[in-house]
């Protein structure tokens, strides 16, 4: 039988992989590709721009990561840019936005 300490400190180490920024590994790998593919369609496949703004670290440099996330929570009314509240939690929003200040590949 494993060593109890052993299986406390495997728990601790489990719950600090799934706090970070509160999303699990398999969860970020599909916002990625929703970024990818999703907003891709509009900002264009690498997110340099296309019929929307480019995500890019440049582009979005001085933009607070609350401005952004709030824009891909609820859209940006009488744009193309449409609300993902329906898919994405609070959460999803800012590590997304995290990620398109940061420069995604
Ligand atoms: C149907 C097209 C479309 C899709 C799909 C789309 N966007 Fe947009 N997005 C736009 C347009 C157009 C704008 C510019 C709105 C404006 O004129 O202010 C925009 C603006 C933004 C901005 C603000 C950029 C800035 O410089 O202020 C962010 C952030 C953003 N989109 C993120 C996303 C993310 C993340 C997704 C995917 C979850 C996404 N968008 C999907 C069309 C789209």
């Amino acid at each position: 039988m494993k060593h109890p300490v052993l299986i406390i400190a495997s728990l601790l180490i489990l719950a600090q992989s799934v706090s970070a920024a509160g999303i699990p590994e398999p969860r970020r790998m599909e916002l990625l590709n929703l970024l990818k593919h999703d907003c891709g369609s509009c900002h264009g496949l690498s997110l340099k721009g296309g019929l929307g703004p480019p995500l890019t670290p440049t582009n979005l440099k001085g933009k607070p990561v609350d401005y952004l996330s709030a824009t891909i929570l609820y859209g940006r009314p009488g744009t193309p840019m449409p609300p993902w509240r329906p898919f994405l939690t609070d959460r999803e929003a800012v590590w997304l936005a995290e990620r398109i200040k940061e420069g995604v590949r």
